[in-house]
């Protein structure tokens, strides 16, 4: 376990990457719990690009007073072309030691993890915490923000399939997710979708989907719910060609960013407490270069490489139990 040199008495804080419901409730109890802990606590606006910016500013106790309920992040955030080079981090660390920071707080996905690996190797102690929609960190099996966007998801598609049972549609909804099909299935065993198409998963087999349709129409099925995950993504030309092979009115929609925000659920603004409290008393012991994770049922910490090195998978059980479920 990495120790810091000396005594970090100076922290920053940044989320970076998309936002995530719950990023403000991890950056107030950092800064909360880091005061608590005697330390002068930085927030960075904007993420790795604000800190290359110098958008720097002092964050007291009061400074995150009525954050913990709102969507979004505080802090802003953004993604960083410039910070991806090692010109690019040696010049954010060297801006952080003109501020006299001896550590970072990361809230972020993988990428941002990176980054903060970075800033590691130019001698600046950095701690992550897992913060995106995707549920994509592999380190940890849970994310900030996963909990609130899969049940606005859900919102979502129970009111379309309110409509595509109506009119006897066939509904194809887009999630997030980028690569990770992680929102499209929860969501789609959550909603009863039909067919659940995930990108770790899918065979590219539109006449699959088709020839289901079909049969199922021939047993009585009069409307058909696809969620489609954003990885797989087409659902528009999908759309046309399902409607052109079975003659069954076939809509699209694209959930988009209304999944990202939205004031977070009990569970994330929790997690998100738990897991910036003990960011900043990891900082506190002087442990330093790690990542807090939830794993296996219980809040813990492991090493930033360590956890950049691991691969998670989708479950196979829960995508067999996906296909079994819908008639
Ligand atoms: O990582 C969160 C996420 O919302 C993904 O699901 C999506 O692919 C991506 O961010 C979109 O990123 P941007 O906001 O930069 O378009």
């Amino acid at each position: 376990m990495a120790k810091a040199e000396k005594q970090i008495k100076t922290i920053a804080i940044l989320t970076s990457g998309g936002d995530a419901p719950g990023m403000n409730a991890a950056i107030r109890a950092v800064t909360r719990k880091a005061i608590k802990n005697g330390m002068k606590v930085m927030g960075i606006d904007k993420g790795y690009q604000g800190l290359l910016n110098r958008e720097i500013k002092e964050l007291k106790a009061e400074d995150v007073s009525d954050s913990i309920q709102r969507g979004g992040t505080v802090l802003k955030t953004a993604r960083s072309e410039e910070f991806r080079s090692v010109e690019g981090q040696k010049k954010g660390a060297d801006i952080l030691k003109e501020f006299k920071i001896d550590a970072v707080v990361v809230i972020g996905g993988d990428g941002s993890y990176k980054g903060a690996l970075g800033l590691s190797h130019q001698g600046i102690g950095v701690v992550g915490i897992p913060g995106t929609i995707d549920l994509d960190i592999a380190c940890s099996d849970y994310t900030i923000g996963f909990d609130t966007a899969i049940n606005t998801a859900m919102e979502a598609i129970d009111k379309v399939r309110d409509t595509s049972s109506s009119h006897e549609r066939c509904s194809i909804i887009e999630v997030m997710g980028r690569q990770a099909g992680y929102i499209a299935l929860w969501c789609g065993v959550a909603s009863g979708a039909d067919e659940i198409l995930l990108p770790e998963k899918y065979d590219f087999d539109e006449q699959k989907i088709i020839n289901h349709i079909v049969e199922t129409r021939k047993l009585g099925k009069t409307h058909f719910l696809i969620v489609n995950a954003e990885g797989v993504g087409h659902s528009v030309s999908m759309a046309r060609r399902i409607e052109a092979a079975t003659g069954m009115e076939t809509r699209a929609t694209i959930l988009g960013y209304m999944q990202r925000g939205g004031s977070p659920t009990c569970k994330d603004r929790f997690y998100a407490s738990i897991m910036g409290a003990m960011a900043a008393d990891l900082l506190a012991k002087g442990v330093i270069n790690r990542v807090v994770c939830h794993k296996d049922g219980d809040f813990t910490d492991m090493d930033i490489d360590e956890a950049l090195a691991m691969k998670k998978q989708i479950s196979e059980y829960y995508v067999e139990i996906a296909r079994d479920l819908p008639r």
